[in-house]
């Protein structure tokens, strides 16, 4: 058998998505990070194989761009960081991303300390040193960049060349972080422990390694945000934004209480490519110089545009999760984002794409397949009948369906350890076809009306709740408020759909079991 295998368990799983800038509400973009963390952090949970698992996730509530938005708003920053952390909890909740941890960069309680307490530690090994600084500052992007980062815009103006966005020329007092010094050791990372997913991006940041590292800036004046975290022993300075929302990830494992060694460090962090500098560069880099170990693994996803066009306020085509959701339901839009996101290249959000897929995928073949064999028109009993092999020979279907779901939890592996959820799905829809495909050639509307082919019914029936309880058990990572419904419809017991279970079972006797009576709907046709 495929599934049977001895598990080498680890201690922890450990998962985080980037936090969140409260600048403006979240668009789907931001959805879509917190749905694939979510979506590995489950598919560990449905393995089993770690002891403890984390997934951290939060709003990054410092910086100068969010001053702004706060004014343009008419409120006090305090008072717009709140709001809009809370319409991120709001639209997580309502999409199942099952966080352990929210971090706030204004808690003061649990942030503040953390940040500090990471500051002193690489002031104590002297990588911290106090400079004038002059440069070319990208609000934007919260970043410091050379001349040859900058590029000309259309209007003769100087924009970064990466984003596009402006910047301007500010001269400080600042500390300044010796990411200089680190050059080898970042490259020593990546090369020999491979922690970038896909390769590509990699490439990418061996591209930055191919000119010296720069010191960078660490500190801002406090009157450029002034409700930032004050640096340990020079409050008239603030922690860089970027510093300070990078320690979140190790204030959700507990720093700096000493145990936080035990959760340290993350297996995977999902972040998208717009921040694989200050995550694959400047992120190692404070970590080896206070001497912890970098993350395992770096998933890095594309973006999401919008008929083909960049998603920007300035083009007012922003998608708002919450107006989508109103007509393809959370888990709809969560299901589309996984099935048509792929990491390695930028997915397109169109509209008629998602209400075609949804349709076809989650309302015809998987919805129309469940409420057809629990109806009573077919299934009399209200049952999972037991399954008599012999009845099922005749049909060509049914050996297929047979071989499909035997192989299928490997195949499903094999795509989720490489993070392509998308060929997972792939798998888990060719496999719901071929189980509507026994079902139109064994046609058991007309096997239903006879004593003589009731057991042929029953034993078509029985494979086929067979292959919806598989394919229920594997849709928990990617639906899993939908997987839910089918698999308590079909009455599979709450401790029987983990990995193991996936095991094909109409091999083995079973008992028959009844069908729960509830008769909602998995979801309403899109129009
Ligand atoms: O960068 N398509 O926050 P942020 C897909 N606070 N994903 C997108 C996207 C798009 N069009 N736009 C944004 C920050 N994202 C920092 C992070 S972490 C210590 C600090 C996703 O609100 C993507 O994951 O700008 C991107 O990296 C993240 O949202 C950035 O969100
Ligand atoms: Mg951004």
């Amino acid at each position: 058998m495929t599934i049977v295998q001895t598990v080498k368990r680890s201690k922890l799983f450990y998962v985080t998505t980037p936090i969140f800038y409260v600048n403006a509400a979240p668009h789907i973009g931001h959805l879509y990070s917190a749905s694939i963390a979510d979506c590995v952090y489950r598919y560990e949970k449905l393995r089993n194989r770690s002891e403890k698992l984390l997934f951290s996730t939060g709003t990054d509530e410092h910086g100068s761009k969010i001053q702004q938005a706060a004014i343009a708003h008419d409120q006090n920053p305090m008072q717009y960081c709140n709001q809009i952390s809370e319409c991120y909890k709001t639209l997580f909740a309502k999409s199942g991303i099952s966080y352990t941890h929210f971090n706030r960069t204004t808690d003061k309680k649990r942030h503040f300390p953390a940040v500090q307490h990471f500051w002193k530690e690489l002031e104590a090994k002297d990588y911290i040193y106090k400079a004038n600084y002059a440069g070319w500052y990208c609000v934007s992007d919260e970043t410091f960049l050379t001349e040859s980062q900058l590029k000309e815009n259309e209007k003769k103006e100087k924009v970064s060349a990466e984003s596009g966005h402006p910047v301007k020329w500010v001269e400080e007092s600042n500390y300044m972080f010796r990411l200089s010094k680190l050059h080898g050791d970042i490259e020593h990372w990546i090369k020999s422990s491979q922690p970038i997913r896909p390769k590509k991006f990699e490439k990418v940041l061996m591209e930055y390694l191919k000119e010296p590292l720069q010191d960078i800036s660490i500190s801002r004046p406090i009157d450029r945000v002034s409700w930032a975290i004050p640096t340990p022993n020079d409050n008239t300075q603030t922690v860089y934004v970027w510093l300070d929302a990078l320690c979140n990830y190790l204030q959700s494992a507990g720093y700096p209480d000493p145990k936080f060694k035990e959760n340290w460090p993350p297996q995977l962090q999902v972040i998208g490519k717009d921040i694989l500098k200050f995550h694959g560069i400047y992120w190692p880099a404070f970590l080896i110089a206070a001497g912890l170990e970098p993350p395992v693994r770096l998933l890095v996803h594309s973006h999401w545009t919008v008929d083909d066009q960049k998603m920007s306020k300035s083009k007012n085509n922003v998608i708002d999760p919450n107006i989508v959701a109103e007509k393809y339901t959370y888990e709809g839009l969560r299901y589309f984002l996984l099935r048509e996101g792929v990491p390695h290249s930028d997915g397109n959000y169109s509209s008629s794409k998602a209400t075609r897929i949804i349709n076809a995928e989650l309302v015809n073949t998987l919805g129309n397949l469940l409420s057809r064999i629990c109806a009573p028109a077919l299934n009399k009993r209200q049952v999972v009948p037991k399954c008599t092999r012999k009845e099922l020979h005749d049909f060509n279907y049914s050996h297929k369906l047979m071989k499909k779901l035997k192989q299928l939890p490997s195949v499903y592996e094999e795509h989720f350890e490489s993070y392509n959820f998308y060929l997972a799905i792939d798998e888990i829809v060719a496999t719901l076809h071929l189980t509507n495909n026994l079902i139109q050639e064994s046609e058991p509307w007309k096997l239903v009306k006879y004593p003589a082919t009731e057991q042929k019914l029953e034993a078509v029936l029985a494979l086929v709740f067979e292959s919806l309880r598989i394919n229920g058990i594997l849709l928990q990572p990617i639906v899993p408020m939908k997987a839910q419904k089918i698999l308590d419809k079909i009455n599979v017991s709450p401790d029987r759909r983990s990995w193991k279970d996936t095991e094909y079972q109409l091999d083995v006797e079973h008992e028959e079991r009844p069908l729960h009576s509830s008769t909602s709907k998995l979801i309403d046709r899109i129009k």
